[in-house]
C-alpha cells in the first residue's frame, strides 16, 4: 500500500526518485504554541514544551504538527504580526530550540509544518520601518496611498477610501513619518504587504526558502485571500470605496458594513498561490517528500476550489470550514451529508479533500456541537477521505473557556469596546491552555500564571484522565487515527448515506480490503440500525474504535442487519471479510 503512496517523479540513470506524498490522507495536529505546554514556568507555551510532548503525539499516531506562528512578534495578533520571518519569538525559545524540535520529529516520524503568515508583517518589522521612511528598497513593500482632503474641513485629512479592519473600524492608519496612510486588514500594528511589487514577491519566496531548507514538510498560508486589493492604476490611481453591503444591525465601522469586492478574492491570489506551490515542488527530490500546503481563505466555495489549481496546475488544499460554519448541534444527519457532499461534489478531480474540526479562530467542536456529538464529529472527519486537521485539545473534547474582559487578550474583542459584548467575537476561549492533568493549571506550566485563564473543567476533561479511562473520547481519536491507515480508508470510495435524520452512516470500500464503516446516532434515543440497503458491505463486523456513549466494546462482532446504537453513539467498524 505504501508504495501506492509513493509518486515516481523522475528517473536518473538508472535510478527511480520517488517522492512521498505522505499528506494525502494525513492526520495533521494543529498546534498553539502559547498555549500547548509552557517549560519554563512563564505561563507562555512554548518549544521546548511542544518538543517535551512530541511522544504524546507520536503514540496518538499523528502524521504532522502544524505550529500557529513562532516567528518574532510583539504579539498583537499572537504571532500572526511577524518581525521578522527568520527570526524565534524569543518567549517561544531559540533557533537551536526549534531545531531541536526538528530533529525529535525527524526522529519520531513526526512532519513539521510551518504557518506562513503573507498578507501582512508587524509595523515593527525592518522592512517596514524602511519602507515608512521611503528607502528605495522597501518603498513599496506595503500598501500606501495619500490621504483625502476632507471637503467639510480642507485643513483635516481622512483616509483614502472607505475600507474597514475585519477587527472593526477603519483600515488605514497614517504614517507621519512618510506622510501617508498604509492599509492594514487586521490591527493597526499588521501593515498589509503589497503583492504588486515583484521584490516584494521574490523577497516572500526567499522566506519559504528558508524554512524549506531547515527541513520543514509545508505550510499552513495564512489569510489568503485578502493579499491582494484591486489595482489602483484601474481607478486613477486611487483606492476605490467599496460599496455598503445593507447588513443589517451593521456601522461604519463594522467589517461586515461593506461588500468586499476591492479587498478580497482578487484574481491574481491564485497565481500567487500556484507559483508557490511549484516553489514547494522544487523541493520533492531533494527531500524526497511533497510538501504540503494547506490555504486559509474564508470564501465562497466556488473561489476555494479556486485554489486547488486544476488538471494542469497545482495548487494548494484549501481549508475546508464548512465543519466550522455550517454545521451546529441541531445539524441532522441528512444536513452533514449535505455539506460533505458539496466539497466532494466541486473539489477538482483527482485534488484531496480535508475537514477543519477546529482552530484557534473558532469556537470549539465540544461548545459549537455540544459533548454528544465529540466522538462523531472527530469520527467523521477522519474516514472521509483526505486530510483530516485537528486542532489541540479537540482529541479530548475540550470546550470554550472562560475568559473574563479583564483577561481578555484576543485584539478582535478588544477592538469591540464593549465589555458587555466582547465574548461573541473573542477568540480566546478556544485559546486557553492544553489540559495535560488534574495538577495545579491543568500541568501546563510549573509556574503559578498562564497567559489565559486555564478553563474551569480541566479537572475532569483532561488527557491524564482519558488515558486512564476505560473509555474516552482520546482513546476514541487514538482509535480513529489508527483506523485511517486501514487501506479502504486511505483509498476507497466513499459511500455517505443518511438513513434517517438521526443516522449517518459513512462507508469506505476499497476492492480486496476490509470495509470501513462509521455509525453515528445523533439523536438522545437507542437506535437499531440496519445496514441491509448496503449491499456491498459483508455481513460480519467488527466494532473498531467505540464512542463513549455506544456500549459495545472494541473487537466486538455484529451483524449487519442489527447493530445496536445507544443514544449519541459513533461507532467505526471493519468489515471480517473482504469486500467487494
Ligand atoms: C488568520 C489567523 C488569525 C489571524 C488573522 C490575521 O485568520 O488564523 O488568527 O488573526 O489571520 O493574521
Amino acid at each position: 500500500m505504501r508504495a501506492a503512496l509513493l509518486l515516481v517523479v523522475a528517473v536518473l540513470v538508472g535510478t527511480v526518485v520517488s517522492v512521498d506524498v505522505w499528506w494525502e490522507s494525513a492526520v495533521v495536529y494543529q498546534i498553539y504554541p502559547r498555549s500547548f505546554k509552557d517549560s519554563n514556568g512563564d505561563g507562555i507555551g512554548d518549544l521546548n514544551g511542544i518538543t517535551q510532548k512530541l511522544a504524546y503525539l507520536k503514540e496518538t499516531g499523528v502524521d504532522a504538527i502544524w505550529l500557529s506562528p513562532i516567528f518574532l512578534s510583539p504579539m498583537y495578533d499572537f504571532g500572526y504580526d511577524i518581525t521578522d520571518y527568520r527570526k524565534i519569538a524569543p518567549e517561544y525559545g531559540t533557533m537551536d530550540d526549534f531545531d531541536a524540535l526538528m530533529s525529535k520529529a525527524k526522529q519520531l516520524g513526526i512532519r513539521v509544518i510551518l504557518d506562513y503568515v503573507p498578507n501582512h508583517t508587524s509595523n515593527e518589522s525592518e522592512w517596514f520601518v524602511k519602507s515608512a521612511q521611503k528607502d528605495p528598497n522597501y518603498s513599496d513593500y506595503y500598501i500606501w496611498a495619500d490621504g483625502k482632503t476632507d471637503p467639510e474641513d480642507p485643513r483635516k485629512l481622512l483616509p483614502p477610501s472607505n475600507w474597514v479592519s475585519v477587527f472593526r473600524k477603519s483600515a488605514w492608519e497614517y504614517s507621519p513619518v512618510r506622510k501617508q496612510y498604509y492599509l492594514h486588514q487586521f490591527v493597526i500594528g499588521q501593515p498589509d504587504l503589497n503583492y504588486r511589487c515583484d521584490k516584494l514577491r521574490e523577497e516572500m519566496k526567499e522566506v519559504l526558502r528558508f524554512w524549506l531548507e531547515k527541513g520543514v514538510s509545508g505550510f499552513r498560508v495564512d489569510a489568503v485571500n485578502l493579499m491582494y486589493e484591486v489595482d489602483p492604476a484601474k481607478f486613477g490611481e486611487v483606492y476605490p470605496d467599496e460599496p455598503v453591503s445593507g447588513t443589517a444591525g451593521t456601522t461604519p465601522d463594522d467589517y461586515d458594513y461593506l461588500n468586499h469586492i476591492y479587498t478580497r478574492d482578487q484574481n491574481e491570489t491564485y497565481d500567487v498561490i500556484y507559483e508557490w506551490r511549484a516553489l514547494l515542488d522544487e523541493y520533492n527530490d531533494k527531500h524526497n517528500e511533497s510538501k504540503i500546503m494547506m490555504t486559509e481563505g474564508y470564501t465562497t466555495l466556488p473561489n476555494m476550489m479556486r485554489y486547488y489549481g486544476n488538471k494542469s496546475i497545482n495548487g494548494s488544499i484549501p481549508l475546508n470550514f464548512a465543519y466550522l460554519e455550517e454545521l451546529k448541534n441541531t445539524s441532522t444527519a441528512r444536513d452533514i451529508k449535505m455539506v460533505v457532499d458539496k466539497w466532494m461534489t466541486f473539489m477538482p478531480t483527482g485534488k484531496i479533500a480535508n475537514w477543519v474540526n477546529g482552530n484557534h479562530d473558532k469556537s470549539r467542536l465540544a461548545s459549537r456541537y455540544g459533548i454528544n456529538r465529540i466522538d462523531a464529529m472527530n469520527m467523521l472527519a477522519m474516514i472521509l477521505p483526505g486530510v483530516t486537521i485537528t486542532y489541540q485539545g479537540e482529541e479530548i473534547g475540550m470546550t470554550d473557556g472562560y475568559v473574563s474582559w479583564r483577561d481578555t487578550k484576543d485584539p478582535q474583542a478588544c477592538n469591540t469596546d464593549d465589555p458587555m459584548n466582547y465574548w461573541r467575537v473573542s477568540r480566546d476561549p478556544a485559546r486557553t491552555p492544553y489540559h495535560w492533568d488534574s495538577t495545579a493549571l491543568a500541568g501546563f506550566t510549573s509556574g503559578n500564571t498562564t497567559w489565559l485563564p486555564v478553563a474551569d473543567n480541566y479537572h475532569t476533561v483532561n488527557l491524564a484522565a482519558q488515558v486512564a479511562a476505560p473509555k474516552s473520547h482520546y482513546k476514541f481519536y487514538k482509535d480513529m487515527v489508527a483506523l485511517k491507515r486501514l487501506p479502504a480508508v486511505r483509498a476507497g470510495d466513499l459511500d455517505l448515506r443518511a438513513l434517517c435524520d438521526s443516522v449517518l452512516v459513512i462507508t469506505r470500500l476499497l476492492p480486496g480490503q476490509s470495509a470501513v464503516l462509521g455509525i453515528m446516532n445523533l439523536s438522545g434515543g437507542e437506535i437499531t440500525v440496519n445496514l441491509s440497503s448496503l449491499r456491498l458491505i459483508p455481513q460480519q463486523l467488527t466494532v473498531e474504535a467505540s464512542g463513549v456513549n455506544c456500549s459495545l466494546d472494541k473487537g466486538a462482532q455484529v451483524q449487519k442487519h442489527s447493530i445496536q446504537m445507544p443514544a449519541h453513539c459513533a461507532l467505526a467498524l471493519k468489515s471480517s471479510q473482504i469486500c467487494c
